[in-house]
């Protein structure tokens, strides 16, 4: 589509009224974009007529009766937004869509689909000469509706068409605006996937501290400070962080934490566990977010379980031996927080390498500053833990603390899975002879000839030893 003059703004068709989807709706209704919405859901349609008037400048939405009807009302070539839960929800709008799609229409899926869905929708929609963007959207509900960060991948041409509301919606700061299109075909699912994966392990990692804090003998508001502290000045400042110590500071009636009453089970819509997959494909290690998505799954097997020995009995014995300073905690969560990042960059940049989607890890870095649920200090060139140039970790010294966090918690019996991967892994990159991975090699060699490496030339040919008790020597 070309851009109209005088910066008239043409109607835009948005299907699926969910909390992200309204608060998507209203912010463009805000920003002056005409809208067509639809929801199979009446009374969702009736919550944004009514909220819709109430923001200022905002226009009023026009309703379609069905996805059919909606895209009849629109001017070609047309602009959909679909805000619809990933999977089977997605493609009955692009089933209900795709016998009308013609030349130039564009479709911008907002969901969290899985990007391979993402790939071939595309597919369906490109015999049409229509265009399908996958768009990573990230924030959460306030995010949709105050300014999110929008990850869009597909051609240049249908994100010039869309990305006129998308960038007047998007959160942005001094130094820039959380949408772009971050490559071909399905890169922008894929990217929303990876951010998933690293905030998984954000959340896992807080989680974490959480629970060593409490087990410290610390309460929940004096968390919140805490964390506010650390943010601060503790250079941990950033969405999640501050969200952690709003969640902590909030009380029931009788001024009891209200966190104390929600049941330590979790659940999750996948996008984690594709991370770890896509991390084998490409073979990234993400020790971080596999615990992450680990942690998930047990925490459903374990929700609830009471201690034989009396609810409290455990956590009285972990708290009477963990003796760790909150400061100790500060070093070993930005430690961890830098950790998974590298993990999810690392997986970004093997992705692209093996796909070619043109995906760009400093920029992604950069968006994800803008409204998602990772910005933070964190992500700043400076703070971070992944050198852009070099494409590796920076990881030098492994903070000492990070070992006292995790000995100390191991040893009074609290786990700490995301934490203590993530201090494996740094160990790991921070070099020294592993013994241990020597051993390995020799072993694979012994029982299934795969050949070794002589440690005194590590690039020559691969050598079959005798293992069976010897002598025989590496041949260098
Ligand atoms: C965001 C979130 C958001 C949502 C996910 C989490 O960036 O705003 O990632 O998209 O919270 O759906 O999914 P799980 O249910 O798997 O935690």
């Amino acid at each position: 589509m070309k851009p109209l003059a005088d910066g008239v703004k043409l109607p835009l068709g948005l299907v699926g009224l969910g909390a992200i989807g309204s608060g998507l709706a209203l912010n463009l209704l805000e920003h002056g974009w005409p809208l067509i919405v639809h929801d199979r859901d009446a009374a969702r349609v009736e919550a944004l007529r009514r909220s819709a008037p109430r923001a200022p400048r905002a226009l009023v939405p026009d309703v379609a009766a069905s996805v059919a009807d909606l895209l009849a009302s629109l001017p070609r070539p047309r602009r959909v937004f679909v805000v619809v839960p990933a999977g089977d929800a997605v493609d009955a709008v692009l089933a209900a869509m795709l016998p009308q799609l013609t030349s130039g229409d564009v479709v911008v899926d907002l969901g969290n689909s899985h990007p391979d869905e993402t790939a071939r929708r595309q597919a369906e929609v490109a015999a049409r000469g229509a265009a399908w963007l996958g768009c990573g959207l990230s924030g959460g509900a306030a995010g949709a509706r105050q300014g999110p960060c929008l990850m869009a991948g597909g051609s240049g041409s249908a994100w010039d068409a869309v990305a006129a509301p998308l960038l007047a919606v998007a959160a942005r700061g001094p130094e820039g605006v959380g949408a772009a299109l971050v490559g071909d075909g399905a890169a922008g699912h894929l990217v929303k996937t990876i951010h998933n994966g690293i905030e998984y392990a954000w959340l896992a990692a807080l989680g974490e501290v959480h629970e060593l804090l409490t087990c410290s003998g610390h309460g929940a508001s004096e968390q919140a400070e805490l964390l506010r502290e650390w943010a601060d000045v503790g250079g941990l400042d950033g969405m999640l962080i501050r969200l952690t110590a709003r969640v902590l500071d909030t009380t029931d009636t009788e001024g009891v934490p209200l966190v104390d009453a929600v049941l330590d089970r979790l659940e999750q819509k996948g996008t984690g566990a594709w991370t770890v997959e896509l991390a084998l494909t490409h073979g990234v290690a993400v020790p971080q977010i596999a615990a992450a998505v680990s942690g998930r799954l047990l925490s459903c097997r374990a929700a609830g379980v009471v201690d034989p020995g009396g609810p409290t009995a455990d956590r009285e014995r972990t708290r009477a031996a963990l003796a760790i300073e909150p400061a100790e905690l500060a070093v070993t969560l930005r430690a961890a927080l830098d950790g998974a990042l590298a993990e999810g960059l690392q997986l970004l940049a093997a992705a692209d390498r093996d796909v070619d989607l043109g995906l760009d890890p400093a920029a992604i870095l950069r968006l994800w500053r803008f409204g998602s649920l990772l910005a933070s200090e964190r992500l700043e060139p400076a703070a971070s833990a992944w050198d852009l140039t070099a494409g590796r970790d920076t990881v030098g010294r492994v903070p000492e603390e990070w070992r006292r966090v995790v000995s100390a918690a191991v040893s009074a019996g609290q786990p700490v899975p995301v934490l203590a991967a993530g201090l494996a892994r740094a160990e790991a990159l921070a070099g020294g002879r592993r013994e241990g991975a020597a051993l390995i090699a020799a072993l694979r060699d012994a029982f299934g000839r795969h050949g070794v490496t002589a440690r005194r030339n590590p690039d020559g040919p691969p050598h079959h030893a005798d293992w069976t008790g010897g002598p025989d020597r590496l041949v260098s």
